[in-house]
C-alpha cells in the first residue's frame, strides 16, 4: 500500500514567485546561488526563492500532530537513506521486503515527502489528515524555522548529519550536475568559498547541525542526532536506536529473525543505487534524474578534492564554530 500524493512540485524560478513574496525578497540580503541565480537570507537561513514562498506556507498551515515523524537534514547529508530507514522501519508489518516493498519501486523521496520542496509547495495546502499513523514528512529547515505545532506537540525529529568535508563534495557534484547552463559553471574553488562563508542552501550548515544537536541533548525523547559515519560503521545499532526512537523498536524475535538486516539491506547505498525506478526514474526530487542522488555513498571521499589550504581554512571553521558545543566528527 504506497501512499498515492497528487501534490506539485515546487519549481524555482524566481518569475513564478507571487507578487506579496517578490516583496519579501526584494527586503533580503543576497548573494549568488548554487543552482538559481540568487539566494536570499530568510529568518537567519540562505534559501531559494521558492522554498522561502513555501517554507512560509509549512509555518502558517502545517499542524503536527503527536505521531509525527519529522526527518531532518541539511541537502546531501544522506537524507535518502534515512528517509528509506524511517519508512521500511515504521512499515515493517505491512510489506514483503522481497515482492511488494515500495522501496523496490519508489524512490524514498516519494514515500516521503519534503514539506517545504513538495507538500507545501506552489501555495498549495496539502490534506494530510487522511495519511497512516505515523505520518512521515521530511525537511531541510533550521529547527527554528520548524512550525510552532512541531515544538509543541510531541511530534519526534531525526535528524541524520554527515562531516561538512564529504557534505560540501556531495553537494558540489550534485549541484554541478543539475545547474541549469544558463548559470555557467561553478568551480570547485568558488563553491567551496560560498560554502565556507556558510551560503549554501539552508545554511551556515554549522547552525543547522548546532541547532539540531542542542536541542537533542536538551530534548534527547523529542530530537534523535544522528551522524553518517556512525551510521555507515554501525547500521544495525543505530537503526536500532532509531526503531526505538520512533516507538517501533525491534523484537528479539525480529532481531534473531534477522530483520534489521533485511531492512539494512533493502535500505543500502548498494542496492537502492542499483534499482530501476533509481537508475532510470526521474522526479522523486523536482524534475532531476534519480540516479544523481547516488554517486559513492562513502565516507572520506573528500581527501580526493581538498587541497592542503581547503583541508585548513574547513578545519579551522569547524573548530571555531562547534567550539564547547561536545559536537564532533569522524573524517574517515
Ligand atoms: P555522495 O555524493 O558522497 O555519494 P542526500 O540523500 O541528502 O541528498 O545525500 C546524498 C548523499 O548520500 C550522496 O553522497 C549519496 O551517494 C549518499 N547516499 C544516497 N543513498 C544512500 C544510502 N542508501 N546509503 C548511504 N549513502 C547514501
Amino acid at each position: 500500500m504506497a501512499i498515492v500524493y497528487n501534490i506539485a512540485e515546487a519549481s524555482h524560478a524566481e518569475e513564478e514567485i507571487a507578487p506579496e513574496f517578490k516583496e519579501i525578497l526584494s527586503s533580503l540580503p543576497t548573494e549568488k546561488g548554487w543552482r538559481t541565480p540568487n539566494l536570499y537570507l530568510f529568518q537567519g537561513f540562505w534559501c531559494q526563492p521558492k522554498e522561502i514562498q513555501a517554507i512560509i506556507s509549512v509555518q502558517n498551515h502545517y499542524k503536527a500532530k503527536d505521531s509525527d515523524v519529522i526527518v531532518a537534514t541539511i541537502p546531501k547529508s544522506g537524507t535518502t537513506w534515512l528517509k528509506a530507514l524511517c519508512f521500511a522501519i515504521v512499515n515493517r508489518e505491512k510489506f514483503d521486503y522481497q515482492k511488494n516493498h515500495p522501496l523496490l519501486t519508489s524512490n524514498p523521496h516519494e514515500l516521503v515527502l519534503f514539506l517545504e520542496y513538495k507538500l507545501y509547495a506552489n501555495n498549495q495546502i496539502p490534506d494530510l489528515s487522511t495519511l497512516p499513523t505515523p505520518r512521515l514528512f521530511a525537511t531541510h529547515m533550521p529547527l527554528g524555522a520548524l512550525p510552532e505545532s512541531v515544538r509543541e506537540s510531541d511530534s519526534k525529529v531525526v535528524y541524520l548529519c554527515r562531516n561538512p568535508f564529504d557534505t560540501f563534495v556531495s553537494i558540489w557534484h550534485y549541484l554541478c550536475k543539475i545547474r541549469p547552463e544558463s548559470l555557467g559553471p561553478l568551480s570547485l574553488e568558488e563553491a567551496f568559498d560560498m560554502y565556507c562563508r556558510g551560503v549554501i542552501g539552508y545554511g551556515p550548515y554549522w547552525d543547522h547541525m548546532l541547532g539540531y544537536w542542542r536541542e537533542s541533548i536538551e530534548k534527547p525523547h523529542k530530537v534523535l542526532f544522528l551522524k553518517y559515519e556512525e551510521m555507515k560503521e554501525d547500521t544495525t545499532l543505530y537503526m536500532k536506536k532509531l526503531a526505538e526512537f520512533l516507538g517501533f523498536p525491534f523484537s528479539l524475535e525480529e532481531e534473531k529473525y534477522g530483520v534489521i538486516e533485511e531492512i539494512s539491506k533493502l535500505c543500502s547505498f548498494e542496492h537502492l543505487k542499483e534499482l530501476e525506478v533509481n537508475k532510470k526514474g526521474k522526479g522523486a526530487i523536482a524534475h532531476f534524474e534519480n540516479k544523481n542522488l547516488f554517486r559513492k555513498g562513502e565516507v572520506g571521499d573528500w581527501v580526493n578534492y581538498f587541497s592542503p589550504s581547503m583541508v585548513e581554512r574547513l578545519t579551522n571553521i569547524m573548530e571555531e564554530k562547534l567550539a564547547g558545543s561536545g559536537l564532533s566528527f569522524k573524517l574517515f
